[in-house]
């Protein structure tokens, strides 16, 4: 109980807050997080995220969203690519100015010194979804996997996540599986859902071949229509719609914010 912060003054049981934001390539997000139910206590404020997205006017805009709340205790922040102890070391799909910059220093100075957390913007849906959501019955093995610009990757076992795994970028056939299987792929050569399935199993047979998962949790703005394309899936382990959509980032983010997980 790290991050308590009694609702009003007459509660006998203290709600426990976290904050996050998630960084997209068009917004960014963020919001105050109840840790109990994982979800949002009021509206979400998203800003436009800066163009170029270089680590400053990004550090500066995620500066901008949490001082909306006037929140002052620990945050946590998504980032697109492998991050280790606040350090970026990929960026796959954005500026490459961000490989090598300490984006927990950057983003906590400009909020005078506050605890800054950054993860993978998949791993923290995934830790979102293991627990509050569409994993939340899940016993073993989870992954979930993000379809959008690239591929990206969260494993959790019982709540621990192991961190920063890349599965957009293992080589399967041949082939990168987020420039086999990626949504922007479907997109980008007007593949119907069908033709774009084929791709994805072959991804997901690669994973479950390596990892044995109980469940996979497919999440991004193509899982709004998983209806549509999750029936025509043929691997062998069971394939779930991420739950949460468009908070999983933030709800993620402000648990590993919390340390109640390990990141
Ligand atoms: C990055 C991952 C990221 C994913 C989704 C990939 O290209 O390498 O770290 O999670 O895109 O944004």
């Amino acid at each position: 109980m790290t991050n308590a912060e009694p609702t009003n003054a007459s509660s006998e049981t203290p709600q426990r807050r976290g904050f996050g934001v998630d960084v997209g390539g068009s917004g960014i997000k963020g919001g105050i997080v109840d840790m109990d139910t994982g979800q949002l206590i009021g509206d979400r404020v998203k800003l436009p995220t800066p163009q170029p997205a270089t680590p400053k006017a990004v550090a500066k805009t995620i500066a901008a969203v949490v001082k909306e709340f006037d929140w002052t205790g620990p945050l946590g922040v998504t980032y697109p690519g492998v991050v280790t102890h606040g350090i970026v070391q990929t960026a796959a799909n954005v500026d490459k100015k961000w490989i090598g910059s300490n984006a927990r220093d950057m983003i906590s100075s400009e909020l005078s010194g506050q605890d800054v957390t950054v993860l993978n913007d998949a791993d923290a849906a995934g830790l979102a979804e293991e627990r509050y959501g569409a994993g939340r019955d899940a016993t073993g093995v989870v992954v979930l996997l993000t379809f959008g610009t690239g591929i990206g990757s969260a494993v959790i076992h019982n709540g621990i996540l192991l961190p920063n795994t890349e599965f957009g970028h293992i080589e399967v056939g041949g082939k990168e599986a987020e420039h086999r299987a990626a949504s922007s792929v479907r997109d980008r050569r007007g593949w119907s859902f069908k033709k774009w399935a084929k791709q994805v199993t072959k991804v997901l047979i690669a994973i479950e071949n390596a990892m044995s998962p109980e469940l996979f949790i497919v999440g991004g703005g193509v899982s709004r229509k998983a209806d549509q394309w999750v029936p025509l899936l043929k691997n062998r382990t069971p394939v779930v719609a991420a739950a949460l959509q468009n908070t999983a980032g933030i709800v993620g983010a402000a648990m590993a914010a919390t340390r109640d997980v390990t990141h």
